[in-house]
């Protein structure tokens, strides 16, 4: 994963506690950097005297805009984000990775509905997809529910306003207040299911094909998720986007139970993986091939990390994507998650989640490249 010192080139401020950074990019790194709308970064920084690492999305949308711009609300007593919001200004350097994550799938095939659900900074990625449908000349309509804690705190406010306006029938923008100031007219309260299935209206039967797009603290996904199945969409159609970073899973706890088998593609289900004390497991990623042995207990991103090599990876928790890898020799165990983004078709052509995974048997082959 290719990492610049990226220069700030303009730091703005957007609400309570939150700003946005935009970034110089030099034509020597453009191609590295080219992203997809909902895409996040690494940023890497040296506080009080300690290197730190945490994820942002980018708040820009390729294609749409000039810069490359990333949003980060300041979280209380946080050890990086305190340092961007407060700290960083015009000038200074950061590092950067290259943009990296599958929230968003670009679909070209026939029009949608996209139902995109943001509380809080969660807005960063979901902004930058907005903007990005809104800029391609196609029939997809957009539903943006925004959850903010009061009026002062709503990211983009003035933004998604005139955006709003802009695009008539296109785009609907409903903001909703945890704590309205009184005097606010607009909807307020939890977004529950009857709040959601009010707020967005009956399905048409006849209208377009609905998908949606959370991104917010877990409570806020799991509650919007349930009523979004509720209305009849499928769990496939619910992408999320996590910003908390999960525990790593131990893979002592992928058992035959909760884990489906990965093969290479093409090889039949049945074929047997025999048991094997260890397991010799090569690696290839950003053109080099590394040969490890995972520990017991250990996921393939685990001992990827452990023998320190750079892998992506993100949540740790099967719900970013950062960490696809393709089985190409012998099989992986794979936590089965139902909520994870990958299809039927992508298991079938052996793609895994490191961060869920272990690897089976004796020898045992992964790539990282072109996923
Ligand atoms: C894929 C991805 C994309 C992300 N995109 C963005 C983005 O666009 N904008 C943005 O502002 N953040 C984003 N985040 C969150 C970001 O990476 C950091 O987790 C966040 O800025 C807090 O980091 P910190 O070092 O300041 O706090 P930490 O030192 O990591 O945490 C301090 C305390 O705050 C709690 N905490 C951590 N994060 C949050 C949170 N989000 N809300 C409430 N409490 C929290 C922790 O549990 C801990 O107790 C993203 C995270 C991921 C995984
Ligand atoms: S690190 Fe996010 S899915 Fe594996």
């Amino acid at each position: 994963m290719a990492r610049y010192n990226l220069v700030v080139v303009e730091k703005i401020h957007e609400a309570d506690d939150t700003c946005s950074l935009r970034f110089e990019l030099p034509a020597e790194v453009a191609d590295d950097f080219a992203y997809s709308p909902g895409q996040f970064v690494h940023v890497r920084a040296v506080v009080d005297g300690a290197p730190v690492e945490r994820s942002y999305s980018l708040s820009s949308a390729p294609q749409v805009d000039p810069h490359f711009q990333l949003t980060i609300k300041r979280v209380e007593s946080g050890a990086l984000s305190p340092f961007l919001v407060e700290q960083v200004q015009r000038g200074d350097r950061l590092e950067v990775s290259e943009p990296q994550g599958r929230f968003f799938d670009e679909n070209a095939g026939p029009a949608r509905h996209y139902l995109l659900f943001a509380a809080g900074s969660g807005i960063s990625p979901l902004y930058s997809i907005l903007k990005w449908l809104l800029g391609r000349e196609r029939g997809d309509r957009v539903t943006l529910v925004y959850a903010s804690r009061c009026e002062s705190g709503i990211i983009f406010r003035a933004e998604l306003d005139a955006l709003a306006a802009a695009h008539g029938e296109r785009l609907r923008l409903v903001h909703v207040l945890s704590r309205p100031a009184p005097g606010w007219t607009g909807e307020s309260g939890r977004l529950v299911a009857d709040a959601i299935e009010r707020l967005l209206g009956p399905r048409d039967a006849g209208g377009l094909p609905e998908i949606a797009y959370l991104c917010g603290p877990e409570a806020f996904m799991a509650s919007v998720a349930e009523a979004l199945e509720q209305r009849g969409l499928a769990p496939r159609d619910i992408r999320r986007e996590s910003f908390a970073t999960a525990e790593a899973v131990s893979a002592d706890a992928l058992d035959d139970e909760t884990t489906v088998r990965i093969l290479p593609e093409g090889t039949a289900e049945d074929t047997p993986v025999a048991a094997a004390p260890q397991t010799e497991l090569t690696v290839a990623i950003d053109g080099e091939e590394h040969s490890i042995v995972p520990q017991p207990g250990e996921t393939i991103l685990a001992a990827l990390q452990r023998a320190e090599i750079d892998a992506p990876f993100s949540c740790q928790e099967g719900t970013c994507l950062s960490c696809m890898c393709r089985v190409e020799q012998g099989a992986v165990r794979m936590r089965r998650h139902e909520l994870i983004g990958l299809t039927p078709e992508d298991l079938g052509e052996g793609i895994a989640l490191a961060c869920l995974s272990k690897a089976e048997g004796t020898r045992v082959r992964v790539s990282f490249e072109d996923v």
